[in-house]
Parts: structure tokens; sequence; C-alpha cells
């Protein structure tokens, strides 16, 4: 059945082509629009293997006004919105301020004039754990304190959940549901769609996987003083395709739901901590395949240790991330091994 029209910006990204495919399953009509800075249009020929439905696609900056209003026009049955565009390296956020504020801020600003003109109901908008900053304490809750940004890209995260809610308390027509991940790691089980960052890689994840299939000597670990149980960082790390399917359920909520608040937020993690090398040591054991590294000084700007308390949306979205991590290292890497098959790296 169809759940009507949804657009989803950044669309052909790691996480918006894993949100692509879970809401074509979930019978909803999809149309992506993306400037493809940071992904490529064939992403679209793996959404259409696993799903058998090829997405519309437009392409297109979000921050062009002109470009979404005749967007709009040609699809007029647009319900929802999730947005993913964005630009999202923290590192690179620090040496191009203005490209992330312009782009992540007026990317947002233009959809929410849109939904009000064109009567679109509710917008799913794509945050940060990063908005914690180092927590006061982990698990982190939704109530937790924002900090101070550490980065532009961190502080683009904190202006537009800001933004969203200043316009809908101003009155606007429509809900919005922010997402707050932790750290999104692995690919479809199909191996058709994945992670796909360009150059080298600034997340773990993608690294460790390049060094593993031999692409890069070996993985700098950053930093093993820190006052953890075995020195190196701790995070939340979520498979995709369980965070993908937590926008599918924010976005029934909006729609389905009237009496659901015009403005809600989740947390979206699995609800464990686990360090840098032991997660080093889940993708070796899962894989059978060593991970070459050596412990070099700590990154500017790394959070100690953050790991989220999902239980706000366990309860009221009906959805939890339970991928073993073991599968999600080998969906990682069976990924990387399909780009390799494939000649793209
Ligand atoms: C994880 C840990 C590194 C690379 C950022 C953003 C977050 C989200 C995900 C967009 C850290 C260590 C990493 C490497 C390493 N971004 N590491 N060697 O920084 O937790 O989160 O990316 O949605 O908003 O803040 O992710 O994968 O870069 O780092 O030792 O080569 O792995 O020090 O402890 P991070 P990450």
């Amino acid at each position: 059945m169809n759940k009507g029209t949804i657009l989803v910006t950044g669309g052909t990204g790691y996480i918006g082509s894993h949100t692509v495919v879970e809401l074509q399953a979930a019978g909803y009509e999809v149309v992506i629009i993306d400037n493809l800075s940071n992904s490529n249009e064939n992403v679209l020929d793996g959404i259409e293997k696993i799903s058998g439905i090829r997405p519309a696609f437009i392409k297109g900056d979000c921050c062009d006004m002109t470009i979404l209003r005749t967007l709009f026009q040609a699809f007029p049955g647009i319900k929802g919105i999730i947005n993913f565009a964005a630009s999202k390296a923290v590192g690179e956020s620090m040496e191009k301020p203005v490209l992330y504020y312009r782009n992540n801020l007026n990317t947002l600003m233009n959809l929410l004039d849109c939904m009000a003109e064109f009567g679109v109901k509710g917008i799913v908008f794509s945050s940060s754990c990063t908005v914690y900053g180092e927590p006061d304490e982990n698990p982190v809750t939704e109530q937790a304190p924002i900090k101070k940004a550490t980065s532009p890209y961190g502080n683009t995260k904190q202006i537009s959940e800001e933004v969203i809610t200043d316009v809908i308390n101003a009155g606007a027509p429509f809900k919005s549901v922010i997402l707050r991940y932790f750290n999104p790691v692995g690919a479809h089980p199909s191996a058709e769609i994945g992670e796909l960052p360009n150059g080298v890689p600034q997340n773990l994840i993608p690294y460790i996987t390049q060094t593993a299939i031999g692409i890069r000597k070996e993985l700098s670990v950053f930093g093993n003083d820190y006052p953890t149980p075995d020195g190196s960082c701790i995070r939340d790390f979520i498979n995709v395709v369980d965070l993908a399917k937590a926008h599918v359920k924010a976005m029934d909520r909006m729609l389905e739901v009237p009496e659901s608040p015009k403005i809600e937020i989740f947390n979206l993690g699995t609800g464990n901590g686990v360090s840098v090398l032991e997660l080093i040591n889940t993708f070796e054991s899962a894989t059978g395949v060593k991970v070459p590294y050596k412990i070099v000084g700590r990154r500017a700007g790394d959070i100690e240790k953050v790991w989220g308390n999902p239980s706000h949306a366990n309860e009221v979205l009906g959805w939890k991330a339970d991928t073993p991590l073991a599968d999600t290292m080998r969906s990682a890497w069976a990924w990387q091994c399909k780009l390799r098959e494939r000649g793209i790296m």
C-alpha cells in the first residue's frame, strides 16, 4: 500500500540511502534530492537492486530555493521530509566554517519555508550526539545538557535544532522529530549499499575496512591514555540499518499519530559503550581479518566517552537497535569486499 511520498534530502548518502530502502519497504514512495557533493548517483542502482524500486532522483542543492520549489511543484503529494543533506566532517568544519553554516543552515531554512508553502506535514531532522559534547554521565539521555559545540559542524546541529523548535513554537503547521545519532556503522546485509567516504576516511570503520583490505597501510588509534578501561575512547556504534528503521518509525509517528507532540527528540544508540580497541578486536574476530594498527597521539576535539540511553526511542517509537556488533562488522567488511570486486576501491 502507498503510505504517501517522502522527500529524502541527501538520499544518496550513507544513512540516507539505507533509510530510502527502509521507507520503500514500509510502503512509502520516495523522492531523493542530492547535490552529489559527497555521494554518487550509482547508489540509486544499489537501492533498486535491494528494493526493486528506483526512487525518483533530482540532482540539486537544497540551498537553491528555485530548485526546491520546482521539486515540490513537480511532486505535489510530498507528506514528509527526512533531511540528511548537510556537510558532516568535524575536521573539515574547523577549516571551512562558513561553508558549514551556509550549507547546513540554509538547507534547513529553505526546507522549512517549503513545508509551510506546500503543506508538508512533518520533518525528521538528522542530528547528532555531538550536541552533548563530553557528557557529564553516560549513558546519555535526551535530558542531558547541551554543551557548547566544539566544532562548527556540531554547532550547526545545535542551531538547526533551535531553528526547528522556534519555527514550530511560532505556530508552523507541521511537526518535527529530531534524531540524535551516536556512531552509525556497518552496511546493508546485501552489500549493495554502504559507507563510501571521499578520499582518506575520517571515521573509524571505513578506515578499519580499508586497512583490512590493504588500501591503507595501518590504522592509527588516536590515543590509549584516556581514563577508560583500555585507555581508548568509548563510543556507541549503532548499525546503520537499525538506525534507518528508526527514521521510518519517526515518520509513521508524525503522520499517523495526531496526538504526538509537535516536536520530539530521540537518542538513537544501542545503549552499549564500546572502546576503539574493543571494536578492532570485534572486527578481527568477526571477520578473521587482522587490522594492523599503531597507537598515536590523541585527535584534537575527540570526546573521551559517549554512549546513549535509547529507552525513550525504545518505548515511544517501538524501536530497538539490536543487531549484534559482530554482524555489523561483517556487513562493513562484506561491503568493502564488494567495492574491491567492482574495482571501485
Ligand atoms: C570514533 C573514534 C576516534 C578514526 C563523528 C561525529 C559524529 C558523527 C560520526 C556524523 C574516536 C577514533 C577514528 C581513526 C581512530 N558524524 N578513531 N582512528 O568522532 O566519534 O563522531 O563521526 O554524523 O557526529 O562527531 O567518529 O569514527 O571519527 O571516531 O582512533 O582513524 O575512533 O579518535 O575515538 P566520532 P569517528
